[in-house]
């Protein structure tokens, strides 16, 4: 697809205010342009709340940006009234906001046909990291509800999910004693494409796998 990628504008303008976010969402920009659409459908759940780059990461603004880059459409949603309120004054009118639950939501869109999906960015229910098991399940939920729709070549993205390792510091020198494997928000998700066979593209405080 010939056009300017967008990975410059990334690089330039929200690399740096990113924190732990920055490789991650910068992977999931490059899988989408290697798909070579320029026209691109996001589907969010959990919308960018409240001014907070580093601690939220504030995808819907991302992923707007990036389709006003290119072209295309995100649909997000969110619980929260007044998250969806706050967003609206935020965004252009290529994102659709719906509030509502997500796992609903994400089985509503099962009645539209036509839709097709490049990412999937799942971020909805807050995840405790000392009780994980509510946020993960979730999340679970999200992607069984949505699941029908999946393309094979679907990016899926969870947030606020890592590779969990125990480890020990020993005169300045670390040693990784022990791995739990991935949790947090995507640790179910996790689970389930490993027991597909399929491998994250993306690794790091979230992760991605592409639908086999
Ligand atoms: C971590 S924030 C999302 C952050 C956003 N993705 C960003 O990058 O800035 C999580 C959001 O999920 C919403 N949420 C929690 N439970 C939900 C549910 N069951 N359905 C939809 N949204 C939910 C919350 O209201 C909150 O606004």
């Amino acid at each position: 697809m010939a056009g300017r990628s967008f990975l410059p504008v990334f690089d330039a303008e929200y690399a740096d205010k990113l924190g732990l976010r920055s490789e991650t969402l910068r992977k999931a920009f490059e899988i989408l342009e290697a798909m070579d659409k320029g026209r691109y459908s996001i589907v969010e759940t959990g919308c960018a709340r409240k001014d907070d780059w580093y601690g939220d990461g504030q995808s819907t603004l991302l992923f707007d940006r990036f389709v006003n880059h290119w072209d295309g459409a995100v649909r997000t949603v969110d619980i929260d009234p007044l998250a969806c309120e706050r967003l609206r004054a935020r965004v252009s009118g290529k994102v659709t906001i719906s509030c509502g639950d997500s796992v609903a939501y994400l089985r509503s869109l099962l009645g539209n046909e036509e839709l097709h999906v490049d990412l999937l960015y799942l971020d909805s229910y807050d995840l405790d990291w000392r009780n994980p098991h509510p946020a993960a399940l979730h999340h679970l939920h999200e992607l069984c509800a949505v699941m029908p729709l999946l393309a094979g070549g679907t990016l899926v993205m969870v947030d606020d999910t890592a590779r969990n390792q125990a480890f020990i510091t020993l005169k300045g020198r670390e040693m990784v004693v022990h791995d739990f494997g991935v949790a947090g928000k995507g640790g179910y998700v996790a689970e389930f494409f490993a027991k597909i066979g399929c491998a994250p593209v993306i690794e790091g405080y979230q992760h991605g796998w592409i639908m086999p």
